[in-house]
């Protein structure tokens, strides 16, 4: 395990106020959460009865696009805004397709970081790591990962809902430039896997939810087909392309939730070639 500094290591899980991992984790029927980010995930389910479907599909749709990636060759991950474990974890996805599969782990919020222990139990002949940074300090998070993972060879780098978190240059995040960072320091047949909610296919709902997480002191920014396929701008796009999280390469489970109504997030995987 490593972190970018000690101080952002040792720093203490914030009980004062909902962060999104343990919301997340509230709506996938963990216990990792406090009665803030419970009281925070219960009002958004209520302006959006999406909020737990969406999460469960999300979290399939990363299990399916690694299984795909793990089938079709790759042996190493990096993985941002992992989120607290809820198994199957990437790594046990990953290593059980390809044992020797190398995993690591980046996430910025203390809780994933007191949690780590538990993603660190990889298979014997592969590896697994965590790294405790931010998105936003890419050079960090690939000198890091590099004690690994080989960047001269083909990485999948996955930020499964991670850059609703994002905001745009205006915001002085620049989501776009920030993945052109990490896309660029990919070697050819490298993948880059995506998921984010999208305003498009239950716009009041949603703009009800990203008020709710904006006011508790997370912006949010849900972004349309348009915005979040121009993240895969340069990168040749698997089939089916961007497409709402439980439509990409269902699973009969999927179907059943398909079935269920709407979840308002975009998926899509896509190859450098
Ligand atoms: C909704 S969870 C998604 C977890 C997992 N990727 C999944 O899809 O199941 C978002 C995760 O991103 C992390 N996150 C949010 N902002 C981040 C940042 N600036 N840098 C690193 N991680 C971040 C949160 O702590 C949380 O664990």
């Amino acid at each position: 395990m490593t972190g970018s500094d000690a101080t952002s290591a040792a720093a203490p899980v914030d009980t004062s106020r909902p962060h999104p991992a343990r919301v997340y984790d509230w709506w996938l029927g963990g216990k990792d959460n406090y009665p803030v980010d419970e009281e925070l995930a219960r009002t958004i389910l209520a302006a959006d009865d999406t909020a737990v479907r969406g999460a469960r599909a999300n979290r399939r749709f990363m299990h399916r696009a690694v299984r795909t990636l793990a089938e079709a060759g790759v042996r190493q991950f990096l993985d941002i805004g992992t989120g607290i474990p809820t198994e199957p974890n990437l790594h046990q996805v990953a290593q059980a397709v390809a044992p020797e599969a190398r995993v690591v782990y980046a996430d910025n919020d203390p809780i994933v970081l007191r949690h780590a222990e538990a993603l660190l139990h990889g298979s014997a002949e592969g590896s697994t790591e965590y790294v405790h940074a931010d998105v936003r300090d890419p050079e960090t998070i690939l000198r890091l990962a590099a004690e690994s993972l080989d960047f001269a060879r083909p990485v999948a780098l996955s930020l499964v809902a991670l850059t609703h978190y994002l905001g745009d240059a205006a915001d002085g995040d620049d989501v776009h430039g920030l993945l052109k960072r990490y896309v660029d320091a990919l070697a050819p047949g490298s993948y880059l896997v995506l998921s984010q909610v999208t305003p498009d296919l239950n716009p009041e709902a949603v703009g009800k939810a990203a008020g709710l997480f904006a006011r508790s002191g997370t912006p949010f920014y849900p972004r349309s087909l348009g915005e979040f396929s121009r993240f895969f701008d340069g990168l040749e796009l698997l089939g089916p392309g961007v497409i709402p999280v439980t439509g990409w390469r269902p699973d009969p489970e999927d179907v059943a939730v398909q079935a269920e109504g709407i979840v308002p997030v975009y998926a899509g995987v896509a190859r450098k070639v």
